[in-house]
């Protein structure tokens, strides 16, 4: 049980950032959301707005929680300004080691000793952003899922020197939010990215050797295992390109089990990327709603 007094920074506020900000103001806590781009920061304001009037609307919340989620929520443009009586730092910033490291740096010298930083990294190393604080063990990876008002899940990082104080109280801020947490020890493509990247390779396999057509791969999985979506129509809304390089990433680092399809590496050659391309497996118009089949079947790619 967290206690509302509790205050949390966010630290970047792109799409993600946007998203965590929302989840701790509308539980109730007093959020800092922070960001050195004013514009972003704007933008990520009226779209946290925007979710909590729609909740309004669609009878999530009361007007009075919505007010008082907006009232929570406060802004700044440089990381200093953070009190230092802040329980939780979560960083949300561009995916860049060095960019990573110098705000968990800053973050450190302008918080007190107990306060828990964490980082929501998608790849990258928890220990290695870490490694430049001097206390690393209050750092830890939470990993949140895009759009994170709708998404439960939460992957907690275990980096080499994350204490249990601190995963306890991760875990503990987890369940303040109404997410479901796991505990993952750092390791490539945590438990998530790891088998999204195996399945919609298998599938691409499957593809490549003529098993089944796209459409009947990706039936097979709604309909076989009520999965919300096809293995391929994913590829293409995640994008081919990402998936190419978070499997090269994972063949690296795990092994061979991982070698990207070479259809992956065909498609991506040819620029069709997914969805944002309008082709990938499947083609759309320019919506982003799907206009025909694959009517692909095996070599034919
Ligand atoms: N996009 C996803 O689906 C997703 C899912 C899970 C995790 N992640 C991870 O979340 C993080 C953010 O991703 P995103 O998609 O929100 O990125 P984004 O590009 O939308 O936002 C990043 C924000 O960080 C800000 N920023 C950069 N340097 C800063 C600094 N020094 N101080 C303060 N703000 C700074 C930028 O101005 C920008 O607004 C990344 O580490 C990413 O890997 C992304």
């Amino acid at each position: 049980m967290i206690e509302k007094t509790n205050k949390v920074a966010v630290v970047g506020s792109g799409l993600m950032g946007t998203g965590i900000a929302h989840a701790f103001a509308s539980s109730g806590y007093p959020t800092l959301l922070i960001d050195t781009n004013p514009e972003a920061l704007a933008r990520a304001e009226k779209s946290i707005y925007d979710i909590l009037d729609g909740g309004v609307v669609k009878g999530k919340m009361s007007e009075t929680q919505a007010i008082e989620a907006k009232a929570l929520l406060s802004t700044a443009t440089d990381l200093a300004q953070t009190p230092a009586d802040t329980s939780l730092l979560v960083e949300t910033v561009s995916e860049k080691l060095n960019i990573k490291q110098k705000v968990v740096k800053a973050a450190e010298s302008v918080l007190n000793a107990d306060t828990i930083i964490a980082t929501n990294t998608s790849a990258l190393s928890v220990t290695e952003i870490a490694s430049v604080l001097e206390r690393p063990e209050r750092v830890i990876g939470m990993h949140f899922f895009n759009p994170v008002h709708k998404m439960k899940l939460v992957e907690l990082v275990l980096a080499i020197a994350t204490n249990e104080e601190t995963i306890a109280a991760s875990r503990d801020w987890c369940e303040a939010l109404g997410k479901t947490s796991i505990l993952v020890n750092e390791s490539p493509g945590l438990t998530t990215s790891r088998m999204s990247a195996m399945l919609g390779n298998e599938a691409m396999w499957m593809l490549q050797e003529g098993t089944a057509s796209a459409e009947d791969i990706d039936i097979a999985l709604r309909m076989g295992f009520n999965h919300p979506m096809g293995p391929l129509e994913l590829g293409d809304l995640t994008g081919w390109d990402t998936r190419l390089s978070v499997l090269q990433y994972l063949h690296s680092t795990l092994g061979e089990k991982f070698r990207p399809c070479p259809l992956i590496i065909k498609m991506v050659a040819a620029g069709r990327y997914g969805r944002k391309t309008g082709h990938g497996v499947y083609q759309y118009d320019e919506t982003g709603k799907r206009i025909s089949g694959s009517g692909l079947k095996g070599s034919a790619l």
